[in-house]
């Protein structure tokens, strides 16, 4: 059974993330005790089947024991180098040459950070720099995607286009600015994807001449909106993004915090579309959960830039204690090998077809309106109306009756507040994983139709 004290000093003590407050002094957490390959356990002893990933980072899965040799191997010989003053150590070193070899050759350098939140801030950091350091001060004004999510720093939050990161915490900036999200299900173009990625353009086009032509800084996408509700643009979306970009003299920043590291097929989802970033953001699958880390990766050009602004003494004063942690890099290093050497991306890629398949197969249930998926990213979306694609009342909290049917069928997801369910399994999913899966989530959405309120909002 779950230790009753330790439930009760959570209720008293911990806050956690993007979580009502109240809502969870009631409930209380679940707490996890365990993990191997796809597989939690909790402190009641229940076996989870876990589609989520953790939080889309544990993308080698859990339990892998060469990445808990290399972190205590590193941790004896040194727990901690600090990168100040122009000290370093051999895996952060080693780690950022492996992500340049491996990344668009657009980017050159890197900066560490402790997640991706962070990586986001110093990319809004450096960009701002860069500007200035160019005599372009005025290029201040940033344009992201309605649904899009960019992290929950005071400024990133900003860029994060989800209602509750701004409500009450005085959120967008005046200088942040959205355009549609390129939601097929839902854009009015959505049938036709070049109708969809001609609109994106012309919307971002529009943007810009609104805001000034010499304002607009940087432009922010993910490649696939995760945290917005798994949102998967057409094919050559992203290219024509990055190409518009150029083409209006703006900064293309890509944030694959989500995407990257095998997550929607090759190592980054940028590869797919050929598309070279003056900026990328990284974090999750970088150390797979292990450890925190996050990246930033720049072109030479901003490099350059921020180099000769900042002259031949003054220090570029941005930093953080753990930027480059030995012991995160060293197991970011040993991640990276698991991907090529250890098989995950292959695996991930051979079982991308069987995860597609299976959402599709969940179209056939009278909840399910969408099914969309990229790699091993993919959502369902619950509707009250197929033919017109209605959303479930928010009243009738269809993400919560989701969520307690899926701990009842032992398979972890993540049900949104709008009827959207995200997955994101680990890339070390077996056949027989996926079947399990998919056999427990119609059990689970079954279990949902069996509730007269639900039944009774169906049309
Ligand atoms: C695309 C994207 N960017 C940034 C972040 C923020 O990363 P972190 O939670 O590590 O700060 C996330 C987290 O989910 C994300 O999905």
């Amino acid at each position: 059974m779950q230790n009753t004290s330790l439930i009760d000093l959570d209720r008293r003590h911990l806050i956690h993330p993007v979580t009502n407050f109240r809502a969870h002094e009631k409930r209380g957490p679940t707490i996890l005790t365990e993990g191997k390959g796809a597989w939690l356990r909790d402190a009641n002893g229940n076996e989870l089947l876990d589609a989520f990933a953790g939080l889309w980072c544990v993308n080698t899965g859990y339990g892998q024991q060469s990445i808990v040799d290399v972190a205590m191997e590193q941790m004896q010989r040194l727990p901690y180098a600090t990168g100040y003053f122009s000290f370093g150590s051999e895996p952060a070193i080693k780690l950022a040459a492996k992500l340049v070899e491996l990344a668009p050759q657009s980017l050159k350098h890197v900066y560490f950070t402790l997640g991706g939140s962070d990586a986001v801030d110093a990319a809004i950091r450096y960009i701002n720099y860069y500007y200035r350091a160019l005599g372009k001060p005025d290029r201040d004004q940033f344009i992201s995607l309605q649904r899009g999510y960019h992290g929950s720093s005071s400024v990133g939050a900003g860029l994060t286009a989800l209602p509750v990161f701004h409500r009450n915490f005085g959120l967008p900036l005046p200088s942040q600015h959205y355009i549609s999200s390129p939601y097929p299900y839902r854009h009015p173009q959505g049938a036709d994807p070049q109708a969809l990625i001609a609109a994106s353009v012309a919307e971002l086009r529009a943007k810009v001449a609104e805001l000034g032509n010499d304002r607009v800084a940087a432009f922010f996408c993910e490649p696939v909106q995760g945290s917005g509700g798994v949102v998967v643009p057409p094919q050559g979306w992203l290219k024509a993004m990055s190409d518009t970009c150029r083409e209006l003299g703006i900064l293309f920043v890509v944030d694959e915090v989500i995407t990257g590291f095998g997550r929607t097929g090759p190592l980054f989802a940028c590869e797919a579309e050929g598309v070279q970033p003056d900026l990328m953001t990284l974090a999750k699958g970088l150390t797979a959960g292990y450890a925190p880390m996050g990246a930033l990766m720049m072109s030479d050009a901003i490099y350059q830039a921020i180099a000769e602004g900042a002259g031949p003494e003054t220090p570029v004063g941005h930093g953080q204690t753990y930027s480059a942690h030995p012991v995160s890099a060293a197991i970011g290093l040993e991640v990276l090998r698991l991907y090529h050497e250890g098989g995950l991306l292959a695996n991930a890629q051979a079982q991308a077809p069987r995860f597609e398949q299976g959402l599709r197969d969940l179209l056939d249930h009278p909840l399910v309106g969408d099914a969309r998926s990229r790699g091993l990213l993919g959502a369902l979306e619950l509707v009250t109306d197929k033919a017109n694609k209605t959303p479930f009342d928010a009243s009738l909290r269809i993400y919560e009756r989701v969520g307690q049917a899926a701990a009842q069928q032992g398979v972890i997801f993540r049900a949104f507040t709008d009827g959207n369910l995200g997955f994101a399994p680990a890339l070390c999913y077996t056949e027989a994983e996926f079947d399990l899966l998919f056999q427990r989530l119609r059990a689970t959405l079954d279990l949902v139709l069996e509730q007269a309120e639900v039944r009774n909002a169906l049309s």
